[in-house]
């Protein structure tokens, strides 16, 4: 009888208040919240209530979730460790504590809201329409008076207007942390907040060890993330004072909702941004958001840059410690000094530009000295390693920084105001090298990077063999008759060869393109030699091999890399060539630190140098027939990035494919990023395709190198120069074909005055 009352009792509550639940975001003493009810903030935005992740479970959890999303995405759960497993859950608040409690039917708590320390009259709890839930004195006449509130107590999900962060007076820390599974709430080991050393940065933990960190605070950005202010959704603060330090955002337009979420089994923090249109979450942005935003990617003092293959790089002036292990991928045991430091002697450094800054480990920071006091100050300790200017003060003040032992989850930008500028400490030597640019000839680096080119005239030649030999039945007789001329070429044992490369060592290797892996060896009279090992599957006879590395030898000139004889060992062939020792332009051109040595005029040079080269295949030398002019081949071969895409594709062959890959070049020359493994943030596709968009939109020039445009170089009489160059060397090429557009509008006035 008595039972039979109570449900009636309660049913008729629920009717009411489910009716009447659009218009109540507050209960005070005398209400209660029952599993079937819901509160919903003012505005409509959020809602409080109980809810089980898990439809088909019986755990229920009290939670806030977005009253507008038919999904009821939960953002913050109040018993995340103590599921209830019925429907008798109750939230009331005690007149008593002034505490919101989570009971169940039996009287016991499973959950509730630290105790207040001042007497409470008339407290209520709340739900604001920001998504946060507050507990406060109906009578206290600041209604911002918050006595809890749940943006103290964060889950997984960060909402607009929350901090997370330090209350550096009580040491209070508000830190998200992801769910441990999809169906439970309870705390993944995946957690993120800020961490105070010297200076702040937010750092993201798997369990007791960082995952991925935001580099420090600067100006209005973390090094370690491209800079977003201009994004449309939301504006963000790092705010570091004596009182806190903490993050937080705000939304620039309520319609466009947005949060952050941690995901426990992605290892990501993930920003969702609602679109209107379709009604759904999007993502937005997430980190880490590539392999370089993993802590310690490239192990200490390594360098870890998107832009290149592989990722990790040594910082400049730096080796690998181990190169077995870095060769083969393993990048954990990182750099060394190239050469040793000698404080004693003095020390010099080393600008590196636009990184994140090193780990806040062995961070020290004065706040009071500028860039000279703090270069002077880190001369002075041997074991300071890095220093930087910081702006401490937010206002344009100065500060100094600096790191103590080894530099580690260092990343590499590109673009403008992306990271920071780091001074690392480097031998003296190291840096009279840098300053030192006149010792990178000319000459030199032209000649490696048209190491290339002669691949290219390998092909071509290769190709007219076969035509030849399809059509004439006497080839094989020509052939043999030129046999008493193998003489001339020097045929290298294949024992000379193994024992100049240390056996084809891993240490010796100095590259891999598209015909097989290049190494560096040294004969025993003292000579450097680069072999390229070329990939067995050509099936080429030895006659036939050995005739094209004589006509490859025959070409002589001073911008070529000079082939000195080939290897034949069964079935493996192999090129041997000069040794060019002051690297590749590669070496040069995409290293953010070295690139400075390679001002405009000597980049000219460089394209110029490359451009008679090319010229001289394939006109000067005559080796090729008129009718070399297009070919189709089956075998593909080439360096990608640098094959024209007939050619990759179709096998299309034509002195065109060759000025494909000048221009590829080219524009590597000028932007200093690579065409393979180009990376914009907003754009898809490669380097081809972005300078393409730029020029769409009408701005070429934005793809120059920001050091050149730093230098003040006139990018009007750049690019003329550059245009009007092209256009010499397409209007002398055979065969070019004018109609399609190739022809630059340029008149030879406009280039005779440049
Ligand atoms: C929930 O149910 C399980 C199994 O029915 C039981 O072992 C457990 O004690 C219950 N827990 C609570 C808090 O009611
Ligand atoms: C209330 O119920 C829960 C689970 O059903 C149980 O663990 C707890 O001991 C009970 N408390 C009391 C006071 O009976
Ligand atoms: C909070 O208040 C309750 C009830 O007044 C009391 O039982 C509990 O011990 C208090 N907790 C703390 C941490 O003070
Ligand atoms: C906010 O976004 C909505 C929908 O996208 C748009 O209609 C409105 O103009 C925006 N308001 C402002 C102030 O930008
Ligand atoms: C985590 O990622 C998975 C897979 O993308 C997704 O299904 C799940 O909803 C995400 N969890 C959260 C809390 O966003
Ligand atoms: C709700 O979930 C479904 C299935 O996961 C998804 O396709 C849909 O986009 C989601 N809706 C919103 C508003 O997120
Ligand atoms: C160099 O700096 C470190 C770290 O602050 C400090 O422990 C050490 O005493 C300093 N050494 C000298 C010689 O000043």
């Amino acid at each position: 009888m008595e039972m039979g009352f109570y449900f009636y009792f309660v049913c008729c509550f629920l009717i009411f208040f489910s009716k009447a639940s659009t218009a109540i975001d507050t209960i005070s003493v005398s209400e209660s919240l029952t599993d079937g009810m819901s509160l919903v903030s003012s505005g409509g935005s959020f809602a409080l209530g109980f809810f089980s992740p898990d439809p088909f479970s019986k755990n229920r959890y009290l939670g806030i979730w977005y009253h507008n999303d038919p999904n009821k995405t939960v953002v913050w759960v109040a018993n995340r460790m103590n599921p209830i497993n019925d429907s008798t859950g109750v939230l009331k608040i005690e007149e008593s504590s002034g505490r919101a409690v989570l009971q169940l039917q039996n009287k016991t708590s499973v959950w509730s809201t630290t105790n207040s320390t001042a007497t409470v009259q008339n407290p209520v709890l709340q739900l604001l329409d920001s998504g946060n839930l507050v507990v406060r004195d109906g009578k206290d006449s600041n209604p911002e008076h918050y006595i809890w509130q749940s943006f103290d107590y964060p889950s997984d999900t960060m909402l607009p207007g929350m901090k997370i962060g330090i209350d550096l007076r009580t040491g209070f820390e508000r830190r998200l942390s992801a769910w441990k599974n999809w169906d439970d709430p309870s705390p993944g080991d995946l957690t993120y907040g800020v961490e105070l050393e010297a200076a702040p940065e937010m750092v993201l933990r798997k369990g007791l060890k960082k995952y991925a960190l935001s580099g420090l605070w600067i100006h209005n950005g973390f090094s370690g993330i491209r800079n977003v202010r201009s994004n449309p959704i939301y504006d963000y603060d790092f705010v570091w004072n004596e009182n806190e330090v903490y993050y937080t955002f705000s939304l620039k337009n309520k319609s466009r909702m947005s949060r952050v979420v941690l995901n426990q089994t992605e290892s990501l923090r993930t920003r969702y941004a609602w679109n209107p249109e379709t009604q759904t979450w999007e993502e937005y942005s997430k980190r880490p958001s590539d392999d370089c935003d993993i802590y310690e990617r490239c192990g200490p003092n390594g360098n870890c840059d998107n832009n290149k293959l592989p990722v990790c790089q040594c910082l400049t002036g730096f080796k690998p410690k181990w190169p077995e292990r870095w060769k083969s991928s393993d990048y954990s045991t990182g750099c060394i000094h190239s050469k040793p430091l000698n404080c004693q002697r003095g020390d010099g450094f080393i600008k590196v530009r636009r990184v994140k800054s090193p780990d806040i480990t062995n961070l020290r920071v004065n706040k009071a000295m500028n860039l000279k006091e703090c270069k002077a100050e880190c001369s002075r300790n041997c074991s300071c390693m890095a220093y930087t200017n910081l702006d401490f003060t937010r206002d344009g003040g100065s500060g100094c920084a600096m790191w103590f032992g080894n530099l580690i989850d260092i990343k590499q930008f590109q673009s403008g105001s992306d990271g920071m500028d780091l001074h690392i400490r480097v031998s003296a030597s190291e840096t009279e090298l840098m300053e030192k640019s006149e010792a990178i000839t000319l000459a030199t680096v032209v000649a490696a990077l048209l190491g290339c080119l002669l691949v290219v005239c390998y092909i071509l030649r290769t190709r007219r063999k076969l035509k030849v030999e399809a059509e004439d039945t006497n080839a094989n007789d020509k052939e043999n008759r030129d046999e008493n001329e193998d003489l001339e070429l020097a045929v290298f044992e294949f024992e000379t060869i193994t024992k100049a490369t240390s056996n084809f060592s891993f240490r010796n290797k100095l590259g891999q393109g598209g015909f097989g892996p290049v190494y560096k060896g040294t004969l025993t009279n003292g000579q450097e030699i680069a072999v390229k090992r070329l990939s067995k599957s050509s099936g080429q006879g030895v006659n036939e091999f050995k005739n094209e590395v004589k006509l490859i030898a025959k070409l002589q000139h001073r911008n070529l890399v000079r082939l000195l004889g080939c290897c034949i060992h069964g079935d493996e062939r192999m090129l041997v060539y000069e040794y060019m020792p002051n690297r590749s332009l590669d070496y040069f051109i995409f290293d953010q630190t070295r690139r400075e040595v390679l001002t405009w005029s000597k980049r000219f040079q460089i394209i110029s140098g490359i451009a008679r080269g090319l010229l001289y295949l394939h006109q000067d030398s005559r080796t090729f027939g008129g009718d070399q002019i297009e070919d189709i081949t089956s075998r593909i071969v080439g360096t990608y990035g640098y094959m024209a895409p007939e050619y990759a594709i179709d096998g299309l062959f034509s002195v065109k494919s060759d000025v494909f890959s000048f221009g590829i070049v080219l524009l590597e020359v000028i932007s200093g990023r690579k065409n393979r493994g180009f990376y914009h943030a907003n754009r898809s596709g490669n380097l081809i395709e972005h300078t393409w968009m730029l020029w769409a939109e009408g701005n070429p020039s934005d793809i120059v190198d920001d050091f050149l445009v730093e230098t003040a170089i006139q990018i009007g009489s750049l690019l003329i120069s550059l245009l009007c160059l092209l256009n010499t060397f397409i209007a002398d090429e055979p065969g070019s074909d004018t109609e399609e557009g190739f022809q630059l509008a340029l008149s030879s006035k406009q280039c005779g005055e440049t």
